[in-house]
């Protein structure tokens, strides 16, 4: 069984290996933040892995970025329910019919797994749209993508900190918005380009902040957790 937790945080376990993930996640505690386990941590470490985290009580969020034909996301879905996470997500660039057999296949397992869709990655700029046949900026098909993953029913997105207060106004209070690029005040800023401090994104509409290397490279990442937490409350 997993510990609710309150906490608003979710730290990237961005590691190459289970022991590495390991020697962090034994300095946190599961009822001051949620865990992250991406591709590569996945790739490495495997289901066993995520299953021991949960074991362990902390809720993990399996960014695996699910987008294939309906029925195979339905699967993988279904799986990922199965290991008893708390959040997964789907690109929504997979489309309606992929994404309401994604809803399907978690209401099928009476699983309370979060559903969350990724709209553009941040990574894309209007030239890179333009080459694969979307017309208009990011933030017009940002916009248009997670009012299509709302339609379906999926729980939220996941967004910049710079799409939190459009989509908020236009998603309402009740969708959830998961935010990367988050860096405490004063804390190196390292390749996120378009960053806000937690309380900002807090402020500007965000449930859940994913913060990777101000605690994952801190000397006692525990009191950076709890900094950042304290700094969160405060706004709330
Ligand atoms: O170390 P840092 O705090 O930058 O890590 C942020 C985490 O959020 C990483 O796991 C990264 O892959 C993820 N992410 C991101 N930007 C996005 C989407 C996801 O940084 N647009």
């Amino acid at each position: 069984m997993n510990m609710k937790t309150e906490s608003k945080i979710i730290v990237a376990l961005d590691y190459s290996s289970e022991s590495d993930a390991l020697a962090l996640v034994e300095q946190l505690d599961p009822a001051q933040c949620r865990l992250k386990v991406g591709k590569e941590l996945f790739t490495s470490a495997g289901p066993n892995f995520v299953k021991r985290l949960v074991d362990m009580r902390y809720e993990v969020f399996l960014d695996l970025k699910f987008h294939d034909i309906p029925n195979t996301v339905a699967k993988a879905c279904a799986m990922a329910a199965d290991l008893g996470v708390w959040m997964i997500n789907v690109h929504a660039l997979g489309a309606r019919k992929m994404l309401e057999a994604a809803r399907a296949a978690i209401d099928s397992k009476q699983s309370s797994t979060l559903l969350i869709g990724v709209t553009i990655l941040t990574s894309m700029d209007e030239e890179d749209l333009s080459e694969v046949g979307l017309k208009g900026s990011p933030e017009d098909n940002v916009l248009r993508l997670a009012r299509l993953a709302q339609s379906v029913g999926l729980d939220g997105v996941v967004c910049s900190p710079l799409e939190l207060k459009v989509l908020r106004a236009e998603l309402g209070a009740d969708f959830l918005l998961v935010t990367p690029g988050v860096r405490p005040t004063g804390s190196v800023v390292g390749d996120q380009k378009r960053i806000m401090t937690p309380g900002e994104a807090i402020l500007n509409g965000a449930n859940y902040l994913v913060v990777g290397r101000p605690i994952t490279l801190a000397d006692k990442p525990l009191s950076v957790l709890l900094a950042l937490s304290e700094e969160i409350c405060s706004m709330s």
